[in-house]
């Protein structure tokens, strides 16, 4: 549990630290067929890391997706880890209870909250690893603060609400400060990039210090979407590799 010192007594797959893969592909069910999601789950179930799934209520993002019932469902179709990215206002009522679910990652936005920290220990406690999400237009800066309790960092490169969207070359700036920070020892953190990747822009965010991509469109808009994960996984190692 070296890179995640977290107060997890029994991990969840994909939350064992050190055994955790340099880089993290998580295909968002957003872009998958809603009337076959155990289907689509089990589509990318050897190929990906995780499995993105985006919960938003209409307040927090103009979008409404799915909820806890369908994420206790999609618990039993799969053995994708799950990663939770609760687009709602008052996470706080919610997101324990998608740890409890079985998430090995819960993600919560930074302006929906008004106790992060508070709310990032009950996650941990609840046995999983907790995400701080800051959208297209909040600045990374006001939290590193905070950041040592929390096991992720997802940082929108569109802004947050919905799927096929472009990528905002400009956000990739947080994330470089994000992986500075990491780099130098002062953070123990996943710097997780949603938003626009694709093959193109995966390399982009890797350079710039991302370690887990998630991919919508560019995995469940493709024919193949185990080929779309693994070539999104190629393009990334190949970036992190070179990383200056
Ligand atoms: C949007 C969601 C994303 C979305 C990304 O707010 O958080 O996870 O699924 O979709 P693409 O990869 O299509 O941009
Ligand atoms: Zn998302």
């Amino acid at each position: 549990m070296a890179a995640y010192a977290c107060a997890v007594t029994t991990p969840a797959r994909g939350a064992e630290g050190p055994g955790l893969p340099a880089v993290i592909i998580a295909p968002s069910l957003l872009a998958a067929d809603f009337a076959r999601l155990g289907d689509e789950a089990a589509a990318v179930e050897v190929d990906a890391d995780w499995l993105h799934i985006d919960v938003m209520d209409y307040h927090y993002v103009p979008n409404l997706t799915i909820g806890l019932p369908v994420v206790h469902s999609l618990r039993k179709a799969t053995s994708l880890p799950f990663d939770c990215h609760l687009m709602i206002d008052e996470p706080r009522r919610w997101a324990v209870s998608y740890a409890e679910a079985g998430a090995v990652n819960v993600t919560f936005h930074a302006e929906a909250s008004d106790d992060p920290v508070r709310l990032a220990g009950e996650l941990r406690s609840a046995g999983a690893m907790a995400g701080l999400a800051i959208d297209r237009d909040t600045p990374v800066e006001p939290y590193l603060e905070i950041l040592p309790h929390f096991d992720t960092l997802l940082i929108m490169t569109i802004k947050a609400g919905f799927g096929g969207q472009e990528f905002i070359p400009r956000l990739l700036d947080k994330v470089r400060t994000a992986r500075r920070h990491v780099d130098s020892g002062h953070l123990q953190l996943r710097v997780e990039v949603d938003g626009g990747i694709d093959e193109q822009t995966v390399i982009e965010a890797a350079l710039a210090g991302a370690d887990a991509f998630v991919a919508g469109t560019a995995v469940y808009g493709a024919a193949d979407p185990g080929a779309a994960i693994r070539a999104l996984r190629r393009s990334a190692h190949a970036a992190v590799s070179n990383r200056p």
